[in-house]
Order: C-alpha cells, then structure tokens, then sequence
C-alpha cells in the first residue's frame, strides 16, 4: 500500500505539472483528491486495514495529498496568471477592471462669478439683455456720445472686420443703444452680460477679450441718489453688509456726471495690501446718469426720462477675490488653474 501511495504521488504530480489549463487540472484535482478521487479513496479505506498497518499508511496518505494539494493550487496559480495574460494579449475586455475615472467639467470662474452677479441684479430686479458681441461703428461708439475723431475713443481701440465700420465691440454698452430703441417709450431695468474685445498688448493686466457686466436703468424721476443706493445694494449683497462704498468723479462720454466705484478692500479690511495697492480701496465699476444725447439716440426725449448706466469686470472682480494675478490664466485654457474653482 505504502507503494502504492508513492506511484500515485509520482503520477499524480507529473500530470498536475503537465495540466496544460485550468479544466485540465480540475480533472487531475477531481482523480486523485476529489471526492471520488484516488488518494482520497486510499484515505477513506484506511479503517478497513489490519491495525498493524493503519499508522504507517494513515500517515503516508496525509503526505502524499498535502503534496498533491500544494502541487495543485501553486498549478492553479500559475495557470490564472497565464491565462490572464493571454486573454488581455487577445485584446479581451475584462468588465471586472474597475473603469476609468472620466474628467468631469465645470463652470468657468469668470461664468460662476457672472452667475452671481446676474442673481444679485435679478434680486433687484434687473433682467438679462443679451446682446451681439459684433457691432457696427456707429452703435459702439457714434451713438455713445463718441463720435469719429473723439479722442476718447483711444481708450477703446478694437478689431476690425474686412467690413468697414464692422467691429467687434469693446465695451457692454452699445447693447444700450439695442435694448433702448427696443423698448422705448417704455421703463428699462436690465443688465447686459457679455464677452468685449480689445486690440491690446496682452499683459498681466490687459487682454484682448474680456467679460464685461453693464447695467441700465431708464424711466421717470430717476436720479443720481437712486444710481448711489442701487450700487450700495449691490456691493452689500457681493461683498458683505458691512463693506464701505466709496465714489470719485470721473468721466464718460455717454454718462453725465459720471463716477467710479470703489469698495473697500475686502482682503485687507481698508488697511492697504498689495492687491489694493496699499489705498484701501478696489475699483468695481464704472457708472453715471445717461447723457441725455445717448438717451435720445435710445429713442427716449430727454426732458421727460432719465437714467443710470453702470460698467463692471467680471474677471477683474474674481482676481481680486481669489488672488489671481494674471489675467492670461482666463483664456488660456489650462486644467489646473481651471480646476482650483
Ligand atoms: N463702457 C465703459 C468701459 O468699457 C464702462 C462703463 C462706464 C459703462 C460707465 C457704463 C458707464 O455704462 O455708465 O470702460
């Protein structure tokens, strides 16, 4: 019997090493230590022995099929392996690999910042205007109160299309001249979100395109006092309740006066940082009561309406709020500035 273990041993390990896949070696598995298998049987007989025989025989027994076990699942290991790499050689889809995380998008800082600035406005009552970002020369700048030659227009120099007079708009505010000839003699209360271009040497500072947020308010009996508490409300609303609102006198040709509007810093508290430039203050807007020409280019009669006119930066408000320090990073397309908001 001891002899006979030994044969199965032999025989049962030359064909686990010759099992060329795993259903072959299942088979090997199934002959010798399977249920029914061989050795298994010789295990099971054992009682049936002459007791002088049962120890050396029980003991042979349990060698030879913890041999034939390890044989077999070191086997089994090498088989998976093997039969793995040739089924991902085959180009087989293994649906158990987990799949590939799919970059998932998000909104523009400039566009979540115009966002807010639009639910702001629209809480006051402001609605949306959209207007064409490609204009003719008259409604850019002639019916702004900017006529050819003004040397204002400096400020705006643009880019041209192969059409004369057609360009692309470098400012919000033509879109005034739209939304008032459309609704004229009736009241305005809108807002004109959009992108402006500039001929520009691109800089930290300065780019060819550029977000901008203008806001017009048209009717009876409105004055600068209205134009000062709308825009107090709305710095409260963007920067905080307890922020200082601070207005200069300045200079627009479609504004009569016309004013420039600080905040105080948010980032320093009024103490002078780099970002304020150690005044305390931020600039967020250009504004002013509309030129009665511009108003009557809009269609209304200056002497009945009036109205304010407001202008502000979008990207401009998001560097000062995130720190950001170049405004190339808007437009230049680059994850990992996009994914920092
Ligand atoms: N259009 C001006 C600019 O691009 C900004 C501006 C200033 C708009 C005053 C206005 C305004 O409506 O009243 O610099």
């Amino acid at each position: 019997m001891l002899k006979r273990l030994d044969e199965l041993q032999d025989q049962a390990l030359k064909q686990v090493e010759q099992a060329a896949d795993s259903a072959a070696l299942a088979q090997v598995e199934s002959a010798y230590t399977g249920k029914k298998g061989e050795i298994t049987t010789v295990l099971r007989s054992i009682g049936t022995l002459p007791a002088d025989e049962r120890k050396a025989v029980g003991e042979k027994a349990n060698v030879v099929k913890q041999a034939v076990d390890a044989a077999i699942a070191s086997r089994a290991d090498a088989l998976k392996a093997s039969e793995l790499g040739a089924a991902m050689q085959a180009g087989a889809i293994d649906v158990t690999l987990p799949g590939r995380p799919l970059p998932v998008g998000r909104i523009h800082p400039a566009n979540q910042t115009l966002r807010e600035l639009a639910a702001i406005w629209a809480e006051m009552g402001f609605q949306v205007y959209r207007s064409r970002d490609v204009e003719d020369d008259d409604t850019n700048f002639t019916l702004l109160n900017l006529p050819p030659h003004h040397p204002a227009r400096d400020m705006w120099d643009t880019f041209h299309t192969t059409q004369p007079g057609v360009l692309l708009r470098t400012h919000t505010s033509p879109g005034q001249i739209h939304a008032m000839r459309q609704y004229a003699p009736e009241p305005i209360r809108i807002i004109l979100p959009g992108m402006c271009y500039r001929y520009e040497q691109v800089s930290a500072r300065s780019e060819v395109q550029f977000n901008q947020l203008e806001g017009l308010a048209v009717g009876y009996n409105i004055h600068m006092t209205d134009l000062k508490g709308t825009i107090v409300a709305f710095a409260r609303r963007m920067f905080g309740e307890k922020v200082a609102v601070r207005f200069r006198s300045s200079h627009f040709p479609f504004t009569e006066p016309s004013i420039e509007v600080d905040v105080e810093c948010f980032l320093c508290g009024g103490e002078g940082c780099a970002v304020c430039k150690k005044t305390g203050w931020l600039e967020i807007a250009g504004a002013g009561m509309v030129h009665p020409v511009v108003l009557k280019n809009g269609g209304y009669d200056p002497s009945k309406f009036s109205g304010f006119a407001f202008g502000m930066g979008p990207e401009r408000m998001t560097m000062l709020r995130h720190g950001i320090t170049d405004i190339r990073y808007f437009w230049g397309n680059d994850p990992r500035f996009l994914e920092q908001f």
